[in-house]
């Protein structure tokens, strides 16, 4: 699309990393703050089954949606998933297969809420953050495996007996004390004798942890002219409670982690656990994935839906309460970008961590504002966002980055305002393509005047110019209590606004990226 003095920005700064190939890759996601969120959502101690049936149904949800995804690993607030060694999966980009299973997880995740918690309301929108590992070798992944499987033994152990004791009336304190040094035969021994409890009868699922895989099954696709059903095998994905530290399981499931062709090609940006260079800017920029069909389904106001632009906004205003680091975020269509302060230490910089955790944060909040902004329509397809982060080393740069998602928002309107007044006109969709082929901005400035009598410049400017959103300093009158003396406070508030990114913006706002409400 525009081909604007800007994009220099995307040609220089922005890079995929692929994770290196012949490599099985581990996408291992963790709860953000789950200790909070399942003391407001009361969850039971030291085992929700409701919480982990969730967890559960939105890995099913997982590797239904991605075949590349073979297995699935999940204890307490975390699961990690297993890509086949040699998937293409979005050509290996990390941030695409990150951003994509921790935000899709988190739909799933606060869509089937109410079906496991009918009777909990989601106070809090729940997130996850994601990281990747890559294993070069089937030893490996199952050793990843069995580490995984050994912790869920030793923190489930270690948590019944601490909440068996506390539940008898000790303190969190004394329960501590007692378990100090203790090894897996006295915990065993513990519950045994003080509390007639066989540690292996509790249920399998807290013990094992859950593993999700494809398994054969047969299913009857019809009946014969004999009344015999006719039968087909069909791959099923499946959550066991088993052992897969030993080889049995394995054995019996050869077909999970198949050993792919060696591949032996130039590997060119390789690389995991990147860290963002000290002071520079950080910009995460997540984009809605397939918002085509969710717009659709939606029946969302072509070519700018405004409430669907005003949850966007709300959920970026959202994401800035949440992240204070996050000085800036520009959006429009189904996109949003993020400026970090260049001074964050936001998960020590951690590129992986920081790109999941947005994604995720952000799915969640659209999906719990969903129904504020759309009274009237049902969600019916859980959206998901996927997150990519940049790294600007100059402030000159974040401003140019801006302006070019800004040169793009106005291209990509003009253009799209055009078409549908075309295509509503009476065109057919290849006509007005047709049509448009080649135009020049100012030529569909034209095209508009003459043939629908519109000035461009007179449309919305959320539509024109996108959204940005930035603190300002408000002054307010002081609580009640300091009435008499008539004071004012000064307070930071989460504006949007619609206007140029040029300098002449920056001028006007020097305390945005200057950081000055810190
Ligand atoms: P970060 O991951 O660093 O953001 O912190 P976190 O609070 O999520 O802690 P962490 O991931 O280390 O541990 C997960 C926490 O989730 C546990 O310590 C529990 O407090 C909580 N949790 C997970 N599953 C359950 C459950 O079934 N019942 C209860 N009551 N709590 C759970
Ligand atoms: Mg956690």
């Amino acid at each position: 699309m525009a081909n604007s003095e800007y994009e220099y920005v995307k040609r220089e700064f922005e890079f995929d990393r692929c994770l290196p190939p012949s490599n099985w890759i581990v996408v291992r996601i963790d709860g953000c703050h789950f200790h909070r969120f399942s003391k407001i959502h009361a969850f039971e101690k030291p085992n929700d089954e409701n919480a982990l049936r969730l967890m559960n149904a939105c890995a099913t949800a997982v590797l239904e949606k991605f075949p590349d995804i073979v297995f699935a690993y999940g204890v307490s607030d975390e699961y990690s998933f297993i890509f086949r060694e040699e998937t293409e999966f979005y050509h290996r980009r990390e941030s695409k297969i990150l951003s994509l299973c921790v935000s899709y997880f988190t739909s799933v995740y606060v869509m089937k809420w109410k079906y496991l918690f009918p009777n909990k309301e989601l106070k809090e929108p729940p997130y996850f953050d994601a990281r990747a590992v890559c294993y070069p070798n089937l030893k490996t992944i199952r050793d990843y495996l069995a580490w995984r499987q050994v912790d869920c033994h030793i923190n489930n152990q270690y948590n019944t007996c601490f909440w068996m004791l506390v539940k008898s009336g000790k303190s969190e304190q004394e329960a501590q004390l007692a378990l100090k040094g203790t090894f897996a035969k006295d915990k065993n021994e513990l519950l045994a004798q003080q509390f007639q409890i066989n540690y292996d009868d509790e249920p399998a699922m807290f013990r094992k942890g859950c593993s999700v895989y494809r398994e054969k099954v047969e299913t009857t696709v019809k009946i014969d002219d004999y009344g015999e059903p006719i039968k087909r095998p069909r791959l099923q994905v499946t959550v066991a409670h088993v052992d897969i530290i030993g080889p049995e399981f394995w054995e019996n499931h050869q077909h999970i982690l198949r050993e792919g062709k060696i591949l032996h090609w130039f590997v060119k940006k390789s690389g995991i656990n990147h860290i963002f260079c000290p002071c520079n800017w950080i910009v995460v920029r997540i984009n809605a994935c397939q918002f085509d069909q969710l717009s659709t389904i939606h029946s969302f106001d072509k070519p700018n839906d405004e409430t669907a632009l005003r949850l966007m906004n709300e959920s970026a205003s959202l994401m800035m309460e949440q992240y204070p680091d996050i000085v800036f975020a520009y959006g429009f269509s189904n996109e949003y970008s993020f400026v970090f302060h260049e001074k964050s230490e936001l998960y020590q910089r951690q590129e992986s961590l920081i790109l999941s955790s947005c994604s995720s944060y952000f799915t969640s909040l659209y999906m719990m504002k969903w129904q504020e902004f759309f009274p009237q329509k049902e969600l019916m397809q859980t959206p998901r966002f996927e997150a990519e982060a940049l790294c600007h080393p100059k402030l000159k740069i974040v401003c140019e980055y801006l302006s070019w998602r800004q040169a793009e928002c106005h291209a990509g309107n003009q253009y799209n305002t055009c078409f549908w007044m075309l295509v509503k006109s009476g065109k057919s969709e290849k006509e007005a393509h047709e049509i448009l082929k080649g135009t020049l901005s100012k030529d569909k400035n034209e095209l508009l005047f003459q043939q629908f009598q519109m000035n461009y410049n007179n449309e919305p400017a959320m539509f024109r110019k996108g959204s940005c959103i930035y603190r300002q300093k408000v002054e307010e009158l002081a609580g009640a209590e300091d009435c008499d003396n008539d004071t004012t406070r000064e307070r930071w508030h989460v504006k949007v606004d619609h206007l140029d990114l040029g300098p002449g913006f920056w001028r006007k706002h020097p305390w945005i990226m200057a950081n000055c409400t810190q």
